[in-house]
């Protein structure tokens, strides 16, 4: 039997005749219709007037933190539950992320500890919608008004998911997304920016190319990056966008079918199918090991290892990073729920190009190593 990855994309749609395209007509760099043709396209399907494309998720989330004019003296509360990105944006900013745990139930955050982390320097709330399902939008909303703070949604592993029946990534004051290979719908690296406000999709345009002004090249009133996404990552973009719907339906039955199999294993939790918002899009197909068996995470994972299966840990968590705890973050802070899935969870393969005989593998070899 062949090593089964953790995570294999499926080209082949329009992904060969688009890229020949650029290489034919030369647009290869960041000039090019391609990008254009998939900002307004990725923007229109999640319902937003702007999008503005990066080279990855984690630029997105430093994009739309600093045109918020996020900066020295704000706090952003955030999951600590969560990718590194998230933290590391706040923190380049010049500004403190504050944490709360998540919920045990839909390893999102935990909406009610957000108020209580509320004060004067709070600036915004990043809403992160973590492997499947979405935040409880409506009540983070509403703290959001109550306090007059910005809505940073990061979306990256949630095309195609909706809250209440509405895009996710048409939340936030700004949206951000992630392309990596391993998302539902991938440009190898790239990421997205949504946003209905004009004046901040300027912002990151001029933010992602350097600063430069349009008529005066090489003179700069303010510093940027170079975030571009090339004509080639586009061209890959669009493709995939136009097979969104079916990769997401994809992944819903590879859920459905994991869910089969494995229910009634009483050692691993499985992940929630649906909430009263949301029915979980499977971005990874994640499963906790229960307490009380002398097994985490780590030890599955090495004996699925040996038997030619590609897994990943859980995220860990943000309060326990060792680069954070160096700057003096987070330290003593404490996050039960999300100390307890960043040692027992773990993600099985779940690839767009997964096939049923590979889930199928998969289940038996998971029940046969919890022996
Ligand atoms: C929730 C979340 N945010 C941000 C990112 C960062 O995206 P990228 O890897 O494209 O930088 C990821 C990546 O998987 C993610 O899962």
């Amino acid at each position: 039997m062949s090593f089964i990855p953790v995570s294999e994309p499926l080209l082949n749609g329009n992904e060969k005749k688009y890229l020949n395209d650029c290489i034919d007509s030369g647009w290869i760099s960041s000039e090019g219709p391609y990008v254009t043709k998939f900002e307004e396209q990725f923007a229109a399907k999640m319902g937003r007037k702007y999008g503005v494309a990066v080279c990855n998720g984690s630029a997105a989330i430093d994009a739309a933190v600093l045109v918020l004019g996020i900066g020295k003296g704000d706090e952003v509360i955030m999951p600590t539950f969560t990718i590194i990105s998230c933290a590391a944006a706040v923190i380049r900013a010049g500004a403190k992320p504050v944490l709360v745990d998540a919920d045990p139930i839909t390893w999102n955050m935990d909406i009610n500890q957000v108020e209580d982390k509320i004060n004067k320097n709070t600036k915004a709330i990043m809403a992160v919608h973590i492997y499947g399902l979405p935040v409880d939008m409506d009540p983070l909303q509403k703290l959001a008004e109550k306090h007059g703070l910005y809505i940073i949604e990061d979306a990256a592993e949630m095309h195609g998911q909706t809250y209440k029946g509405k895009p996710c990534g048409s939340f936030g004051d700004i949206s951000t997304f992630s392309f990596y290979a391993n998302k539902h719908i991938t440009t190898g690296e790239g990421g997205m920016i949504l946003t209905d406000d004009e004046a901040l999709a300027e912002k990151c345009r001029s933010l992602r190319n350097l600063c430069f002004v349009a008529n005066k090249r090489f003179i700069h009133h303010e510093l940027g990056f170079n975030f571009r996404m090339t004509n080639l990552q586009g061209a890959m973009g669009l493709a995939q966008l136009e097979r969104l719907d079916e990769f997401v339906q994809i992944k819903r039955n590879m859920g459905a079918k994991y869910t089969a199999l494995l229910k009634g294993i009483e050692q691993i939790t499985l992940p929630v199918e649906h909430t009263h918002y949301a029915d979980n899009i499977y971005w990874v197909y994640g499963v906790m090991v229960k307490a009380g068996y002398g097994l985490n995470a780590e030890i599955i994972m090495a004996r699925l290892a040996k038997e030619k299966i590609g897994t990943r840990p859980f995220f860990w968590n943000m309060h326990e990073q060792p680069v954070f705890n160096e700057m003096g973050l987070f330290r003593n802070e404490k996050y039960p729920v999300a100390e307890n899935m960043a040692r027992m969870g773990f993600y099985l393969p779940g690839g767009m190009a997964l096939t049923n005989g590979q889930i199928e593998t998969v289940t038996e070899k998971v029940k046969s190593v919890l022996q």
